[in-house]
């Protein structure tokens, strides 16, 4: 790519002379281009364009139609990957800090300082805009990349057991939902369904004859199933998720009234990301189709965990999911891909 010959920059600044005097400082400076605009609303729709062709802003606060921070916030909904620099006449650093906080590069006071430092100011703030946009890039794709090794740990499971093939898809979209409807941060609905997609990784130790018999099981091989929770935390335990994946993979059959496993633990000693998994989790197995039985239907399901809401399973979790379904945001599996017996969830 060639690189530009000059920056062009957009000076938003009601003040004329002060529009002037930065004009006459970038030609000293050289190698600039200055479109100058007065108004913000005449900014906005400069950088609503697609080809405008900006490299950076330098931004008046005090604008006859907006003022203060909301002139940041502004541009940055116009253009969020653009250089701010705030030039005002205000020589305040707590300002200038929000302003940075708010997502500027840097913050110049007027009548202080040359040509020379307005151009190194310049420079500097594009550079290091360039170069946030690259993390900003990296840290993107590699939380792609860790929701498609997260998927590709689900399938590998689901593989070596065809009866619960989806299920653990299923069930992290229907988290997902729960957690939509109860208001959970955007990073907190990630980790919900990250631990929703491997939830049964502690399967991966049962004997694979197990997962191929469908129907009643001895009390042997139930103990071993109900072992999966805890060799599923064993094995994620040590992967520094920014969630508390482990522990909602440990936690996703225990129940509010201690009649769950491994632990029996009560009540709040569950995290609420166990709690949401464990009414996803039957709610998926009940209503999707079994090797044994047809799928019993989402209306079954729900009305397993309501008449246990507050026993088993977290009240306003059950009634989340019931607003979730209602509204149809989760759809009960209708092919024959989801036929884990039901002991398995
Ligand atoms: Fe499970």
């Amino acid at each position: 790519m060639l690189e530009k010959l000059e920056t062009h920059l957009l000076l938003v600044e009601d003040n004329p002379g002060d529009a002037r005097l930065v004009e006459v400082m970038l030609k000293e400076a050289g190698s600039f281009r200055v479109t100058w605009i007065e108004r913000l609303a005449d900014a906005v729709t400069q950088l609503a364009t697609t080809d405008h062709g900006i490299d950076i802003v330098l931004l008046d606060l005090s604008l006859p139609d907006c003022q203060g921070l909301d002139t940041v916030r502004t541009i940055r909904r116009t253009a969020p990957t653009l250089p701010i620099v705030i030039l005002t006449g205000f020589d305040d650093e707590q300002l200038g800090l929000k302003a940075v906080q708010e997502g500027c590069q840097d913050y110049l006071v007027k009548g202080q300082g040359d040509a020379n430092l307005l151009r190194r100011t310049i420079a500097y703030s594009i550079e290091r805009r360039n170069s946030e946009e690259e993390r900003e890039q990296h840290a993107k794709r590699l939380k792609r990349i860790l929701k498609q090794t997260v998927q590709a740990v689900s399938l590998t499971i689901e593989m070596r057991d065809p009866y619960t093939a989806g299920h653990q898809r299923r069930v992290a979209q229907l988290a997902r939902a729960i957690g939509q409807r109860m208001n959970l941060g955007e990073d907190v609905l990630d980790g919900l369904e990250t631990a929703a997609f491997i939830h049964d990784i502690g399967k991966i130790n049962i004997p694979a004859d197990f997962l191929a018999r469908p129907g009643q099981l001895s009390d042997a091989a139930f103990h071993v199933i109900k072992a999966h929770p805890r060799v599923g935390y064993d094995i994620v335990q040590g992967i520094e998720f920014p969630w508390p994946v482990a522990d909602m993979i440990l936690q996703h059959h225990e129940r509010l009234d201690g009649s769950g496993y491994p632990n029996a633990l009560k009540g709040d000693d569950i995290i609420l990301g166990a709690r949401i998994l464990a009414v996803a989790d039957v709610v998926e197995a009940i209503s999707s189709h079994r090797p044994y039985r047809p799928s019993l239907g989402i209306e079954a399901a729900i009305e397993e965990v309501r008449k246990n809401a507050g026993v088993c399973y977290d009240a306003a979790v059950v009634e989340a999911c019931e607003a979730v379904v209602r509204n149809r945001e989760f759809e009960a599996s209708e092919g024959s891909d989801s036929t884990a017996p039901a002991l398995f969830t």
